[in-house]
């Protein structure tokens, strides 16, 4: 044990579990990428949902009334990403997950920070800013970025962002491998997410129901904090490197 003050923010009980755990579920949501200068959704002021209006950026409907102005708005999102690197919470899932016997990441974020943290795979929920899609059949369109709304090079169509929106199914695969993770884990952890966007949120229940140990990472409670065995209440750029630093102790001694 090196006694690292980082990781005595870790909770023993916590710090066992995590070195017994034979399959680990890491769910991220925006709060992981808040520390790269990525705006949440709800947080009051700098959330996104408290400057615009989802009904008018991120439903279909949204789309196919305004495709120019749907595509702008991604195209500003896809700028900010481009221009972040991954953080130390990223950076410390990545690391946890080397020293794990088997991990399952799942997220919710579309900016792609996971994988250049060292992540693979991801299962993203909400697709990625990164991609775009033909609207007319999702088939996958090479570089389509700027500000302008692009055209299908195969059918003419208006081309969008290959991610979810309001009203939206998830893709079907990535969804269930993700519940079969979240129902055959013995330790689940919920990380900078608000814990109310479903079905992301039924995966903590799912894995409680089973019997695994939830963990909730947030600086604040959530929906999800009164079932969660243990909440680390602080920033995910702190409490993931102190897990790590935890789990390096452990495999130390
Ligand atoms: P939210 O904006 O709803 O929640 C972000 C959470 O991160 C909040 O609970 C914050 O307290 C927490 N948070 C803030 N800073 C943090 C930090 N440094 N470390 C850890 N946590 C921090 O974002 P999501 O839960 O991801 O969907 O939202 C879920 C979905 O709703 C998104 O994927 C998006 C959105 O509408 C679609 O666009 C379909």
């Amino acid at each position: 044990m090196t006694g690292d003050p980082a990781a005595q923010a870790i909770p023993g009980g916590l710090a066992r579990a995590l070195s017994a755990s034979r399959l680990v579920v890491f769910l991220t949501g925006a709060g992981i990428s808040a520390e790269s200068g990525i705006p949440t959704f709800r947080q009051a002021m700098t959330g996104l949902w408290s400057r615009f209006r989802p009904e008018e950026l991120a439903t279909p409907e949204a789309f196919a009334r305004d495709p120019e102005t749907v595509w702008r708005w991604y195209a500003w999102r896809r700028g900010l990403v481009a221009a972040t690197r991954p953080n130390a919470g990223h950076l410390a899932i990545a690391g946890l997950q080397r020293h794990l016997p088997a991990s399952v990441l799942v997220t919710q974020n579309v900016d792609g920070l996971h994988q250049r943290a060292g992540s693979d795979p991801v299962l993203e929920l909400h697709g990625n800013i990164g991609r775009s899609v033909c609207a007319r059949d999702r088939r996958p369109v090479a570089q389509a970025d700027g500000e302008k709304l692009p055209a299908c090079p195969r059918c003419g169509g208006p081309v969008r962002p290959d991610v979810v929106w309001f009203g939206e199914a998830l893709p079907a695969g990535v969804l269930e491998q993700a519940r079969q993770a979240a129902r055959r884990c013995d330790l689940f952890f919920s990380v900078g997410t608000s814990a109310v966007v479903y079905p992301a949120a039924e995966l903590a229940e799912l894995a409680a129901g089973a019997g695994a140990t939830v963990v909730e990472i947030n600086p604040e409670p959530t929906p999800l904090t009164r079932r969660a065995r243990f909440h680390l209440q602080g920033p995910g750029g702190v409490m993931l490197p102190a897990l790590l630093q935890s789990l390096e102790d452990t495999q130390r001694i």
